[in-house]
């Protein structure tokens, strides 16, 4: 096992899931070290075998080749387990409705294997947890090799958000936690950050706080867009005005149809569950205002009296192909209860039906089939059809 006098020598770091996080963490540190990666789908296993990249991040993919950054994959944990340096874990934590918490199975699967393959190896949980999840993890296997550091990328940006971190956190203050940090501090390409030694349920708790406090922010401008289309006041004037004070600040406060994206709708929920009995007003709210704003944006729509509604592009970000929870969804979904016909352009959708709506392939086509497009983020591609476009886009940015 490694200790801090033979860090020259290269650490063998073994990555659990290779999604956003761990393909991220794999290009980061597979500069340096020997990374190799497991994952349960075979088709992605397949594709980082072959040098291609199972998640859409073209920074990502560039740098990869241009360093030419060597990984192995393998859906078989035990082909890779055995004496590595590090095991991180980035698998799924969906929140699961009926548990009202998140589905940690498939973390806890992780620890599980790799103890027993491999029961020297640290693991270093990167997944968003529940509070509390790692410290009942070290005592239900008695080992305080286990901690968790939290990720705080963007997805379409996740290598860049790790080359250039905002802070790294670690939730262990041990040699091993010490010996993580160096070899994230070492792959990152600035060194204008934070390092945080913390324990765990301490670094769990900034990882749900941090993103809680951007789907706050999310709402607050939306409820005010809200407000002033009410109103009949020019939002843009207002955030303007109000972003002025460099306490507020030019930067994050673009109206849209509500937060959306893997993480801020399932993380919100998290911290309202962890808060349990402990008095709050301001996190059950963050989750109010998120619905109110889609019924909102729905009733909007629907004052237009449209008989077919084109919906451009289901993620939530320009530059993204991932719309897992996006907020166009759930706008998507009133309206269609109300009896609207709803029709979709996504060329990141190879099926022909999208929750029985109808794909089209043909953006003139649809252009021509719709009598509104909505949209979350305004594109050139709507450039000639601007008087049929719905969007709050209102600083023409992510
Ligand atoms: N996406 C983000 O921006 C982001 C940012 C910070 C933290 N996180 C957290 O990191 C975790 C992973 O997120 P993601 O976006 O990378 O997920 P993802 O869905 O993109 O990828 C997860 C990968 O894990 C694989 N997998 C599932 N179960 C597995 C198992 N038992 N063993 C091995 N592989 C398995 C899947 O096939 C998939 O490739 C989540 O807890 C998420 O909340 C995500």
């Amino acid at each position: 096992m490694i200790g801090l006098k033979n860090m020259n020598k290269k650490i063998k770091i073994l990555i659990i899931g290779a999604g956003y996080v761990g393909m991220s963490l794999a290009i980061l540190l597979g500069q340096k070290n020997i990374v190799r990666i497991v994952d349960t789908n075979k088709k992605t296993v397949d594709l980082i075998n072959s040098g291609k990249s199972p998640i859409k991040d073209d920074f990502l993919i560039n740098f990869w080749i241009k360093n030419k950054i060597k990984i192995k994959a393998s859906n078989k944990i035990h082909f890779f387990a055995k004496d590595s340096d590090f095991v991180i874990i980035s698998t799924p934590t969906n929140y699961s409705v009926e548990k009202n918490f998140f589905d940690t199975h498939s973390v806890e699967d992780s620890i599980q294997k790799i103890l027993k393959l491999s029961p020297k190896s640290p693991i270093i949980i990167k997944s968003t947890v529940p509070v509390g999840f790692t410290s009942q993890m070290q005592k239900a296997y008695k080992n305080k090799n286990i901690f968790f550091s939290p990720e705080f990328l963007r997805e379409g940006r996740a290598l860049e958000d790790n080359l250039f971190p905002s802070r790294i956190v670690l939730g262990s203050n041990s040699m091993k936690a010490r010996l993580f940090a160096k070899l994230l501090v070492q792959a990152a390409h600035s060194k204008d950050f934070k390092v945080l030694f913390m324990n765990s349920s301490e670094a769990e708790a900034v990882k749900l706080f941090s993103n809680s406090y951007l789907a706050m922010r999310v709402s607050f401008f939306n409820e005010l867009d809200s407000y002033s289309m009410t109103r009949n006041l020019d939002t843009k004037s207002i955030i303007d005005g109000v972003s002025s004070d460099s306490r507020i600040g030019h930067y994050y406060n673009n109206p849209s149809f509500g937060y959306g994206g893997y993480c801020l709708p399932k993380d919100t929920k998290q911290l309202l569950a962890n808060y349990e009995e402990i008095p709050q007003n301001i996190i059950e709210a963050i989750i109010k205002s998120n619905a109110t704003r889609k019924d909102f944006i729905s009733e909007e729509i629907l004052k237009f009296n449209p008989k077919t509604v084109g919906i451009y592009m289901l993620a939530m970000k320009s530059d993204s192909d991932n719309f897992r929870s996006s907020s166009i969804q759930g706008v998507m979904k009133r309206i269609k209860s109300k009896g609207v016909e709803v029709i979709i352009y996504d060329p990141n959708l190879k099926q022909n039906s999208f929750y029985s709506s109808k794909i089209f392939k043909n953006l003139e086509k649809f252009k021509r089939k719709s009598d509104l497009i909505i949209t979350n983020r305004l594109s050139k591609n709507l450039k000639d059809v601007e008087n049929k476009v719905f969007t709050r886009d209102i600083f023409n940015e992510n």
